[in-house]
């Protein structure tokens, strides 16, 4: 079926109290394992390129992947941008087919935020295309994690509510103590800026940094208003995982096809064990 938007999906998935996946995309097999998963649990999915994925693939091999799988797809897929930073990208995007995009201002303050969020918003809209916004800090890769439980990177409730209420975006990602990449330890979440966010704004909640994340605290997540949970990191661990273990088993392989297809096979197990987690199977049924 054809591309549908954020918001589509954010209303349907708050209808039903679940969170929808969003899985980061760089090439085929990983466009495909994540379509061939959704449309096995029968799940809405929303695909994402960041700006990584879009240095490596390009915009047009990413538009045109994941617009090949959602047409023979019978479950809703959304095509959204992740992390944009600049206003010419976003304007690109929309006009390539995606149907969804993540504005990221969340380096500038609040009022530049703001006013950037506005003119995306206003653009995007006329294209029946969704918006995402960001407010606080989530950790990178390279962050300590401790580093960013400061108080200061974290969300803070009201101007989650001031910035909802001035830009009309269509879901918010916060800044709880999740981070980007692989975790060091645990991470150690804080419900309670959830919480107040959640009393605070009807906006759906987006989860960064969702890989390695308990399964208790993604439901604990998903129990406040967490309607879009972001994972990538997982999906490259089982990616080279999959790789490794055909490589080990076969070292005279010369086929690709005999090492990527079986990474395909190990990708999409970890992606149906997410869409089981957050609720969303069986969601995406026409
Ligand atoms: O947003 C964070 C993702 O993990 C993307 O990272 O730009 O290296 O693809 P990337
Ligand atoms: P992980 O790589 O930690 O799963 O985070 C993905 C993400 O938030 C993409 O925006
Ligand atoms: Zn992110």
């Amino acid at each position: 079926m054809p591309l549908v938007n954020l918001k589509y999906l954010m209303d349907r998935a708050e209808a039903g109290q679940y969170a929808v996946g969003a899985f980061n995309c760089n090439n085929m097999e990983i466009v495909q394992a994540i379509v061939e998963a959704a449309e096995e649990e029968e799940a809405p999915v929303i695909i994402q390129a960041s700006q990584g994925a879009i240095k490596y693939a390009g915009l047009d091999f990413i538009v045109s992947l994941v617009k090949t799988a959602a047409d023979k797809a019978t479950i809703p897929v959304c095509l959204h941008l992740d992390h944009g930073t600049n206003f010419d990208q976003v304007c690109e995007c929309i006009d390539k087919g995606f149907t969804s995009v993540m504005y990221d201002g969340s380096q500038y303050s609040l009022e530049e935020n703001i006013r950037v969020t506005q003119m995306v918003i206003k653009l995007a809209h006329a294209a029946n295309v969704s918006v995402e916004g960001e407010l606080g800090k989530i950790g990178g890769t390279e962050d300590d994690v401790h580093v960013d439980e400061k108080d200061a990177s974290y969300t803070k409730p009201e101007e989650a509510k001031r910035y909802v209420e001035e830009t009309g975006v269509d879901a918010l990602a916060i800044a709880i103590g999740t981070a980007h990449g692989q975790y060091k330890g645990q991470p150690k979440l804080r419900f309670d800026i959830l919480e107040e966010i959640d009393r605070l704004i009807k906006t759906p909640i987006v989860l960064h940094g969702s890989s390695g994340v308990s399964d208790e605290a993604i439901r604990n997540a998903i129990a406040h208003g967490v309607r879009k949970i972001n994972i990538d990191t997982n999906i490259r661990e089982a990616f080279v995982r999959g790789v490794h273990k055909a490589i080990v088993a076969n070292p005279y392989e010369i086929d690709p096809r005999k090492i990527l297809g079986p990474a395909k096979e190990e990708m999409k197990d970890i992606i149906k064990e997410k869409i089981r987690l957050f609720g969303s199977s069986g969601q995406g049924k026409r």
